[in-house]
């Protein structure tokens, strides 16, 4: 089958609001710990694909479903050992009274149910977030997440503060004037929701701002956000949705601001690829919620999602995982900063751990956004040197560098190396 053939077919059977990347899609058949091979043979390197967090197809995660699914899947409905563990675990991995997880399947799903028990447990209605913000695409969730849909259409129960972008945001820099400035602006957005009859329920903390980012900002304006929201009435939902499980070199990205969120989302490293995800609070919140409501989801927490959400936590601990993203995140942001003073068009390397990107620009001084179709065709080149990266921010001007985390220091050389030549080329 030609990959022709197979684009025709797919743009039939699934329409066209799914999107490929690429200007030249590539068809994956195989994959293994941070390479991935296409239908022709040809290999590459993959420095985006945070879902396969501990590597494509890590045969001990393999193993744990096949032998759970071999033996047994049922749901939450039944006492099982598997899902109780992982909750037990997950919250052990967690600060303070995080130790409650409720089991759904999918980012959207954990902070729409975030969101409910927020609304539930404060009586409030409205919700803080940034613009260009993206938390998944259920009706209440697409609601939060800016990046997705028309301003003119949001609810009035939102409100939407700037995102702490020190390098282009409305305020630059790193004194504390920045950081005062942004927490203002969350001010103001908070009495705007007053304004329009609102109190808040939550924040939707990133810990990394990913679709505006990737941003880490400084830990006084996390902790003075916190404080401001909680202040009005509101929780704190850190959504570690891309940042947990040591992307960014500890357990949570939330860990690196010293706070300690009321609610906690995982998603996407949680299984491994599996469909698994999770909603981690304190006792009193879970307990306060139940009072009015019970929760169930038919598939989110069964004993084979157990199996695999554990052998993810097995196997970054036996194998150090998240030591070597200090190590290889710290080497490669090193390397790209390098690569920075060399190119002109890299106007900041921004993020942390191996959350990473390239802020690229048509202009040094003035910051202009490179655009879009121009990091559309730089994406492809890399691609067709075999290596695998996408783009991000607000703008979609920045190039992601987001890979499994056994990428190392010398896969960390392979892609600098040809972001290096595709730079040069263009
Ligand atoms: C930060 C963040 N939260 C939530 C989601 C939604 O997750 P899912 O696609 O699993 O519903 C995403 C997906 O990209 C995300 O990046």
């Amino acid at each position: 089958m030609s990959k022709d053939a197979l684009l025709a077919r797919r743009l039939t059977a699934m329409g066209p609001a799914y999107k490929l990347f690429y200007d030249r899609p590539v068809h994956l058949v195989r994959g293994e710990g941070v390479w991935l091979w296409d239908a022709d043979g040809r290999r590459y390197l993959d420095c985006y694909n945070n879902v396969v967090s501990v590597g494509h197809c890590h045969p001990r995660v393999v193993e744990a479903m096949y032998r759970q699914m071999q033996t047994l899947n049922t749901h939450t409905r039944y006492l099982h050992e598997n899902v109780v563990r992982l909750a037990e675990r997950l919250g052990g991995l967690m600060p303070g009274d995080l130790n409650t997880c409720m089991f759904v399947c999918t980012g959207t799903e954990a902070n729409d149910l975030a969101m409910q028990i927020a609304r539930r447990v404060t009586g409030n209605r409205g919700a803080l977030v940034t613009e260009a913000s993206y938390h998944g695409n259920s009706l209440l969730v697409k609601a939060l997440s800016t990046d997705a849909y028309p301003a003119d259409e949001r609810p009035d129960w939102l409100a939407v503060m700037e995102p702490p972008d020190a390098y282009r945001g409305p305020f630059r820099g790193n004194d504390a004037d920045v950081v005062a400035n942004y927490l203002a602006n969350a001010g103001e957005a908070l009495a705007r929701l007053e304004d329009a009859g609102h109190r808040p329920a939550a924040v939707m903390l990133d810990s990394v701002w990913d679709a505006p980012g990737p941003l880490s900002p400084h830990a006084d304006y996390v902790r003075g956000l916190c404080e401001r929201v909680r202040a009005a009435g509101g929780l704190v939902i850190a959504d570690e949705v891309q940042s947990g499980h040591c992307r960014t070199g500890d357990w949570w990205g939330f860990e690196a601001y010293g706070i300690v969120p009321d609610i906690v989302t995982l998603g996407k490293p949680s299984g491994n690829g599996h469909p698994l995800a999770a909603v981690v609070t304190t006792p009193d919140i879970a307990r306060e919620f139940a009072s009015r409501t019970s929760y169930f989801n038919t598939f989110g927490g069964n004993p084979v999602s157990a199996a695999a959400g554990l052998a993810v936590l097995d196997v970054i601990e036996s194998e150090g995982l998240r030591a070597r993203v200090a190590d290889s995140g710290a080497y490669l942001h090193s390397a790209l900063e390098d690569l920075a003073r060399k190119h002109d068009v890299i106007g900041a390397v921004k993020g942390r751990g191996m959350f990473l990107g390239l802020d690229l620009v048509a202009d040094h001084d003035s910051r202009e956004p490179l655009s879009r179709e121009a990091l559309g065709r730089i994406t492809t080149r890399l691609a067709e040197e075999g290596i695998l990266t996408h783009i991000t921010g607000r703008h979609g001007n920045v190039l992601k560098i987001r890979p499994p985390l056994p990428f190392d220091r010398s896969h960390a050389d392979i892609a600098v190396a040809a972001i290096d030549q595709v730079l040069a080329g263009m």
